[in-house]
């Protein structure tokens, strides 16, 4: 069977990328390679102090845009105009203070400002300067005016800086910028706009004392896949996860928790004004009986240890509501006869069923290998794809699914 290839999460997007005078602008590098890595053509903009930190011919060797600095350039005379027209996104990065400012004011005296002017698109911003500059009364009450005419921001970090200091004024990480720009075009267009999509990832560790745990192999890829897709297509994205988040996850609001009881507790919570649940974790069925409060030491005279076990309650049965439902089974043996009988006893609409033996869609991987079945049509059965991309499919399902009520 094949599947026609995903679009890229910014297939068809152009971004102008425009760069100021900080030294955070070696970063703009490898952000505009992420940019169209991700499928997006993207146009740069330097300032002649950015040229001096990153200059024009790197950027020239990693996109397929413009790259331009020259505001009197004989040659193209309007591109600050035609680089704004043309853009789906102005993404500012990094910004120094004095650009803020000038932003903030309407000055427009070097290709990137006169192309903030002269834009319609949106703008987002990652601010990078020193933490005393930010902190900086004109520079907040700059950052204001703008947030109130509509502008976005990503950023800064809290950590070192070109001082040596510690502080808050760090550039943004290129791929948590590139979520941000992610999050911003795919709401302006994506058909899961509107919609609030709750995502559980990993496996429970349910405590036997305060040093161990019952757990699984559960990496929540899929999980964080499935909250990063639904983000993309312009979802409001709840994450509850065992396990960190990767800072690509920009803009999804993620609870961490522990066992099934903390999950059960925190999805009802999310549940409640939410279009869809996509249970991705991996939860534990059983749990032990009791919880030491203290470290269970090592029993001298005897030879074992009889750990007392009790069932944990069925999540996704157990949560109800008007959501779309879609739950997990991860088999190694009667892949679809076990999906839809789980289907079935579980009320869901929609179950995504993957064999876990199978060494390319097991645990811990990229890629998945999965079985979608809804209990109407026959199973669909897709083949090996990226867990970003089956996250993309299981979506395809569910916004057909929304699409229904
Ligand atoms: N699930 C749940 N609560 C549980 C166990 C599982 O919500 N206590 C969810 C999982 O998140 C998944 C689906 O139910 O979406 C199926 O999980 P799976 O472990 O495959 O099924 P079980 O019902 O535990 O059946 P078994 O372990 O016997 O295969």
């Amino acid at each position: 069977m094949t599947v026609p290839a995903q679009p890229a999460p910014l297939a068809g997007k152009r971004v102008v990328l425009g760069v100021t005078g900080s030294i955070a602008a070696y970063k703009a590098i490898d952000l505009a390679r992420r940019l169209e890595e991700g499928g997006a053509t993207v146009d740069v903009a330097l300032t002649a102090n950015a040229a001096r930190f990153a200059p024009a011919l790197t950027f020239h060797s990693v996109i397929r845009g413009t790259v331009a600095s020259d505001m009197f350039d004989a040659a193209a005379p309007e591109l600050h105009v035609e680089l704004g027209r043309r853009a789906d996104l102005l993404l500012i990065a990094p910004a120094t203070a004095t650009t803020l400012a000038k932003l903030a004011s309407g000055v427009g005296d070097s290709l990137v400002t006169l192309t903030a002017l002269a834009t319609t698109a949106p703008v987002l911003v990652a601010p990078a300067m020193d933490s005393r500059m930010y902190a900086n009364a004109a520079t907040q009450a700059n950052l204001e005016t703008l947030r109130a005419r509509g502008v976005s921001f990503v950023g800064p970090d809290e950590g070192r800086l070109a001082s040596g200091e510690r502080g808050l004024g760090r550039m943004s990480e290129p791929e948590v910028v590139v979520g941000a720009v992610r999050a911003l075009i795919g709401r302006a267009g994506g058909d899961l706009r509107g919609r609030r999509v709750v995502v559980s990832a990993g496996g429970t560790r349910e405590a036997i004392d305060p040093v161990r745990f019952l757990g699984n192999r559960s990496s929540g890829k899929m999980g964080f896949a499935l909250a990063e897709a639904a983000r993309d297509r312009g979802a409001a994205v709840s994450l509850v996860s065992t396990q960190a988040p990767p800072p690509a996850l920009y803009g999804v609001s993620v609870e961490e928790v522990e066992s099934a009881e903390e999950m059960r507790e925190a999805l009802a919570r999310r549940l409640r004004d939410a279009d869809v649940l996509v249970m991705a974790a991996a939860v534990a069925d059983y749990r032990p009986a009791e919880t030491a409060a203290r470290k269970r030491k090592k029993q001298e005279d005897a030879a074992g240890w009889d750990l007392a076990l009790q069932e944990n309650p069925d999540l996704i049965a157990g949560l109800d509501g008007s959501f779309v439902k879609v739950g997990f089974a991860a088999e190694t043996d009667d892949l679809i006869a076990n999906a839809a009988a789980k289907l079935r006893k579980k009320g869901l609409d929609l179950i995504v069923a993957n064999d876990v033996t199978d060494p390319e869609a097991g645990f811990g991987g990229d890629t998945n290998r999965i079985v979608l079945l809804d209990g109407r049509g026959e199973p669909e059965a897709l083949p090996l794809l990226s867990k970003y991309d089956a996250a993309q499919r299981v979506l395809d399902r569910v916004a057909a699914l929304l699409a229904e009520r």
